[in-house]
């Protein structure tokens, strides 16, 4: 079977870096115990591979608190700036893998509230990195997510603003947001702070969906950007199924199919990646 791999398939360069800093971590052998700052990606089988390894995983900052000689690592979306005073006044030893596009919005977050500006941030307020921008913010920020929230927004016109975007936000959602805002006649600064590496994956999956027979989507089932892959591949190639590891390869349907796209979400890991290939260009 002739098969055409992504390039943009799996981890973006911020979950490769920090999935490497753990690795390289490790590798070091030092006597600290690892911890990182929530799971290093949605991922578990690297997940479980870095338990055996030793690597365990805390939650909040109550967990962080209790941690005496310990190695702690902050994972790609990054933490508010109070974990770091934790992990300052507790000694422990920090590993910073925040995604540098991540820490480029704490900087503009923590630089702009500190002159005066009250900060909006346009993205999903549970989200992991929306909190951590949230925590570089002198005072709590406004949090929007769509289009009837910013028009339902009213500012104070005797203040300035500074509004930053989740990366993983959607570039046409987001400039329908800053057009609804801007109509407002608010003294507002908009910085676009997408990262390009989603939008890129979902351009090279829907050209290749186009072009093949089959389309496979390699990612966890709770993933939502692999999620979003599939629906973009479905639309263009009737035969796409949406698996989490080559033991599932099973539910698709090659018949009469000669070409096939792979493409996977941004927690997958390339060795899952790469077994998929071989196992449809040789198995079937
Ligand atoms: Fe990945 Fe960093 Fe962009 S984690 S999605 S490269 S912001």
């Amino acid at each position: 079977m002739k098969t055409i791999l992504a390039k943009t398939a799996g981890f973006c360069f911020g979950v490769k870096r920090a999935v490497d800093t753990v690795y390289n971590e490790i590798a070091l052998n030092e006597k600290n115990k690892i911890y990182t700052f929530g799971p290093i990606i949605h991922n578990d089988v690297v997940v479980s591979d870095l338990k055996e390894k030793g690597v365990d995983v805390i939650n909040n900052a109550e967990e962080l608190e209790g941690l005496k000689e310990a190695t702690v690592i902050i994972r790609s979306h990054g933490v508010p700036k109070k974990i770091y005073e934790i992990i300052r006044k507790n000694n422990l030893k920090l590993v910073d893998a925040t995604c540098p596009f991540v820490k480029k919005i704490h900087e503009i977050v923590e630089k702009h509230s500190k002159e005066g500006y009250e900060i909006i941030i346009v993205g999903d307020e549970k989200h992991p990195e929306v909190m951590g921008i949230t925590g570089w913010s002198c005072k709590a920020p406004l949090v929007i997510k769509n289009a009837s929230e910013a028009d339902a927004l009213k500012l104070d016109k005797n203040k300035k603003y500074c509004m930053v975007s989740q990366t993983t936000f959607n570039h046409n959602n987001f400039k329908n947001i800053v057009e609804i805002i801007e109509k407002k006649g608010y003294d507002i600064l908009v910085l676009n702070t997408i990262c390009n590496a989603t939008h890129e994956r979902q351009e090279e999956a829907e050209r290749i969906s186009k072009e093949v027979d089959v389309m496979i989507v390699i990612g966890n089932k709770d993933s939502s950007n692999t999620r979003k892959l599939y629906e973009i591949c479905s639309k263009n190639c009737r035969e796409t199924c949406y698996i989490q590891t080559v033991d599932d390869l099973d539910s698709c349907n090659f018949n009469n199919s000669t070409c096939v796209g792979i493409t996977a979400g941004a927690s997958t890991p390339n060795n899952i990646i790469e077994e998929v290939q071989n196992n449809v260009r040789n198995e079937f």
